[in-house]
C-alpha cells in the first residue's frame, strides 16, 4: 500500500492510533467542554441530514466512541455500522452502544477510512466527523466513503474550521492556542494537554490546505452531486453533504 508501513498503517493512521488510544475515558465529556457545547449542536445538523434521507443502513466513518451512532440509532430505524481505526476509543465506544440500549442496531468494527472493509454500494447514507485532518490524502478518503455509499445515497461530513471574520478569528486563535492548552490540561491531564496543543494548528493547517472551495472539488470529485456546505458557530465548524451521483 503506497505510503503505508509493514502494518498496513500509514504515519498518520500511526500518529491517529496513538493520540486516540490515550483520550476514550474522557473523550465524551472533554470534546463538549472544549468545544464549548458546539460539537452537540454541530453533531445534531448532521445527524438531522442524514435521517432526513431515512436511511436503512448507514456508516458512521471515525466512529470514536461511538456517539454519532448513537444519535443516529436514536432519530433513525436504520441498522448503523461505526468503524474507527482506535480499539481503545472503540471499546468505550461498545461500552457507550450497550449503555445506550442500541446495541441491537450498532456494530462496531475497526478498520481505516482509507480502505473501509465493505463492498461497493453497501450503505443508503455515510457519515464522518472530525476525520479527514487525520489521512493522508483527504480526496482519496472521500472517495473511498463515496465507493460503499449506494447511487443516490447521502454523504454528510462534520469537521472544526477556522472563522473568516477576523475579529472571530483572532478570538478563535487565543482560544486554540491557550484556552485550549490550558482548558485540557486542566481538566484531561497530559494528553488531553498534548491535544490541546495539537488542535489549533492542525486545524489551521488543514483550513489552508482545504479551504471549502477546495473540498467541494474533491466531493465532486468523488462522485458527490448537489453538494452544500454549510458553516456553523461563526465559522467554528462546517458541514457537509451530498448525495453519490450515478
Ligand atoms: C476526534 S475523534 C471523533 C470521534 C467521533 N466521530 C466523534 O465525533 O465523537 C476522531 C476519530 O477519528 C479516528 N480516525 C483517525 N484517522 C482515522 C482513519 N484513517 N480511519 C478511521 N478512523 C480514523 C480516530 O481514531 C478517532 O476516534
Amino acid at each position: 500500500m503506497e505510503g503505508a508501513g509493514a502494518s498496513g498503517l500509514s504515519e498518520e493512521n500511526a500518529f491517529a492510533a496513538r493520540l486516540f488510544n490515550g483520550l476514550p475515558d474522557r473523550y465524551d465529556l472533554l470534546a463538549e467542554v472544549l468545544s464549548l457545547g458546539q460539537n452537540r449542536r454541530w453533531r445534531h445538523q448532521l445527524v438531522e441530514r442524514i435521517a432526513a434521507a431515512a436511511p436503512k443502513r448507514v456508516l458512521d466513518v471515525a466512529t470514536g466512541t461511538a456517539g454519532v451512532a448513537i444519535a443516529l440509532a436514536r432519530r433513525t430505524n436504520a441498522e448503523i455500522t461505526g468503524v474507527d481505526l482506535s480499539a481503545a476509543m472503540l471499546e468505550q465506544g461498545r461500552e457507550r452502544v450497550l449503555g445506550a440500549g442500541v446495541d441491537d442496531r450498532i456494530r462496531l468494527d475497526q478498520g481505516r477510512a482509507e480502505q473501509l472493509p465493505y463492498d461497493d454500494g453497501s450503505f443508503d447514507a455515510v457519515a464522518f466527523t472530525y476525520l479527514l485532518r487525520y489521512v493522508p490524502d483527504p480526496a482519496a478518503a472521500l472517495a473511498e466513503l463515496a465507493r460503499v455509499l449506494r447511487i443516490g445515497g447521502v454523504l454528510a461530513g462534520l469537521d472544526f474550521a477556522v472563522p473568516s471574520h477576523p475579529f472571530w478569528c483572532a478570538v478563535w486563535w487565543a482560544y486554540t492556542r491557550l484556552g485550549l492548552p490550558l482548558a485540557g490540561a486542566l481538566l484531561g491531564g497530559r494528553a488531553w494537554y498534548d491535544v490541546g496543543r495539537f488542535l489549533g494548528p492542525n486545524i489551521s493547517n488543514y483550513g489552508k490546505e482545504w479551504p471549502v472551495v477546495r473540498l467541494r472539488e474533491a466531493w465532486r470529485a468523488a462522485g458527490l452531486v448537489e453538494v452544500e456546505a454549510r458553516s456553523m458557530s461563526l465559522g467554528g465548524g462546517l458541514l457537509m453533504w451530498g448525495r453519490r451521483g450515478a
